[in-house]
């Protein structure tokens, strides 16, 4: 694709956004982001970077945000809320409002990429990892609204030239969502809810971000719903037992009775809600963690758009600890 025009980005103030800005402008890409007032922009200060000011549940100004857009990325998305309804305005009803608006642009449009999730499609619930094939059957609030989202998508796929993209867990520097993981492991302790061993996939963020590209730059994508994630599945043994090691620390396993665990998150969600905050664990993300397997192929990927996993577990895993020591998290 040429490089006239701008590609547009939601959610590039965020962990998955920023690190795709980045990839974007390595690319020589010129990228315009809607970003809100109260956004933090400090992850994009660069020249080649524009910003539209609005929110995608508040009346963004979409009348010349899109004018000479040719790709959009839309990454915006609420990962963990207070309530089942935040998740729903912000995942279904944001995608449709941005829908709305490159519809009206779309002479010039030549992809929209929406950046949904694996939880819209639900575990692996029979050990074998869940393909673009897979029926959905997402399990909490979020799964279904990001599905919401996609059927947004899917709803004007004759009028709009859309692709898909569903990663399973993000992690890297920027991260907050798998913080919490590294915080253990740094005390001593390798949290496992329920007894089952878990096989997941994992990806960076800068893998994602180079399949998300290739999703919005490939003919190939057109249409097209894809994994980007690791080519490999772990388990959380696994996980934890390397990044002790890069911690250099000896993780005890403990095993988390599922009772507790939701006895636990429904203790946190009512000390965010007295804070007004969204909860450090919550019990959909115990739902989530209880699951036995949260694994996705990535065959369709790798064979039509030609992505490749490029960070190994223990490189990843070693510089976003780094990253976290940096930032005097660890
Ligand atoms: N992280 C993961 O493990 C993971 C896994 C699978 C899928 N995903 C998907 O990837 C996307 C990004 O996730 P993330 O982890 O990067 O989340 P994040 O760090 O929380 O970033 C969320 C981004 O969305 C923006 N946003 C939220 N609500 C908005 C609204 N109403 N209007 C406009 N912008 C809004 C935020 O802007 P502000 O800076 O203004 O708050 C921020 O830029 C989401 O769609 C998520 O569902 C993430």
């Amino acid at each position: 694709m040429s490089e006239d025009g701008f590609v547009f980005v939601t959610g590039a103030t965020g962990f998955v956004g920023s690190h795709l800005v980045d990839h974007l402008i390595e690319k020589g890409r010129r990228v315009r982001c809607l970003v809100r007032r109260t956004s933090n922009l400090k992850y994009l200060e660069h020249p080649d970077v524009s910003f539209v000011y609005g929110g995608l549940d508040d009346g963004a100004d979409w009348s010349s945000a899109l004018d000479d857009v040719h790709t959009i990325y839309h990454v915006a998305g609420l990962t963990f809320a207070r309530r089942a309804s935040d998740y729903y305005r912000v995942n279904h009803k944001g995608t449709e409002a941005i829908v709305g608006a490159a519809l009206k642009h779309r002479n010039h449009i030549r992809r929209f990429v929406l950046i949904s999730s694996l939880a819209a499609v639900g575990p692996s619930r029979n050990g074998s990892p869940v393909t673009e094939e897979t029926e959905p059957s997402p399990i909490t609030p979020y799964g279904r609204s990001k599905l919401m989202g996609e059927e947004a998508v899917s709803m004007v796929k004759d009028l709009l030239p859309a692709a898909i993209v569903r990663p399973p867990a993000v992690y890297g520097p920027r991260d907050y969502g798998i913080y919490e993981f590294f915080k253990s492991i740094s005390r001593g302790i390798s949290p496992q809810i329920g007894r089952y061993e878990k096989k997941l996939s994992l990806v960076h963020a800068r893998d994602l971000a180079e399949g998300i590209v290739l999703a919005g730059e490939s003919e190939a994508s057109l249409g097209r719903t894809y994994f980007i994630s690791s080519e490999e599945l772990y388990t959380m043994q696994e996980v934890a037992n390397q990044l002790a090691k890069i911690l250099g620390r000896r993780a005890r396993s403990v095993t988390i009775p599922k009772s507790l665990a939701y006895a636990v998150a429904l203790a946190a969600e009512g000390v965010a809600a007295i804070l007004n905050k969204p909860p450090v664990i919550n019990r959909d993300k115990v739902t989530d963690l209880s699951q036995r397997g949260w694994a996705c192929s990535v065959e369709r990927a790798v064979r039509e758009l030609g992505y490749k996993q490029k960070v190994p577990l223990e490189k990843g895993l070693s510089e976003t600890a780094e990253w976290y020591r940096k930032q005097g998290w660890l």
